[in-house]
């Protein structure tokens, strides 16, 4: 399965997103290939930082931030169980291409009463593949939610009826995700990332019961 995290808006999550699903993954035993498809290469960044560490290596990170995706991936995905692309922001050539390669499209969010859905980029650009794969799932991903906020609780009833749905997992704002990025490291291999190892297991299994 090809599964694309995507949003035009930067800073969401979907690096840490990719990498952390990516390493719940292999833990359990699927074969994973991560693709950074940003010009900006922050997973090759994470995995460059993790050689440095001399941490062992979980999974494949392999830059390939152009607009060609869509015919290059099917070929690597037949190598792997999952394949996850970690998109860029703005780049609308790369995101499209994503798009046509992709089998689910998760887009993360974070809890803001502000974020203006309706209108953005990233929904325009899931309908105009919708045209030419109208079987393309997509699904919501709140990240960075803080416990039970009202703003939590009113960006999930606002999204609630929405296309695409949300998924029920949450991911929280935790300290150990902002420390991945620099150490190298995911949650699961620091001492305070319990938490965050969490949210990370439930939304790998509400992904593992959708592939089915
Ligand atoms: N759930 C979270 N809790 C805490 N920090 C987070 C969380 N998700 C992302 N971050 C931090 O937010 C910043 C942006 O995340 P990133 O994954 O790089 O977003 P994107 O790839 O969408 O630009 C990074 O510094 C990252 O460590
Ligand atoms: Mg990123």
């Amino acid at each position: 399965m090809i599964v694309a995290f995507l949003n035009q808006k930067g800073g969401v999550g979907k690096t840490t997103l990719a990498l952390h699903l990516a390493g719940a993954w292999s833990a359990r035993g699927r074969r994973v290939l991560v693709v950074d498809a940003d010009p900006q290469a922050s997973a090759l960044d994470w995995a460059d930082q993790r050689l440095r560490e001399g941490l062992p290596r979980l999974f494949g990170v392999l830059g390939l931030a152009r607009e060609t995706l869509h015919k290059e991936l099917p070929d690597l995905a037949r190598e792997t169980d999952h394949l996850i692309i970690d998109g860029p922001p703005r780049v609308a050539g790369i995101a499209r291409s994503a798009l046509l390669a992709a089998d689910l499209v998760l887009i993360p969010a974070q809890p803001s009463p502000f974020d203006g859905w309706a209108s953005s980029e990233m929904l325009r650009l899931l309908d105009e593949a919708r045209i030419f794969r109208p079987e393309l799932r997509a699904r919501m991903l709140l990240n960075r939610c803080a416990a039970r906020t009202v703003i939590a609780r009113e960006t999930a009833e606002a999204l609630a009826d929405q296309d695409p749905p949300m998924l029920a997992s949450r991911v929280g704002q935790r300290v150990a995700f902002a420390d991945a990025a620099r150490t190298g490291r995911l949650a699961s291999e620091s001492e305070t990332g319990q938490m965050a190892t969490r949210d990370i297991e439930a939304l790998a299994d509400e992904l593992d019961g959708l592939a089915q």
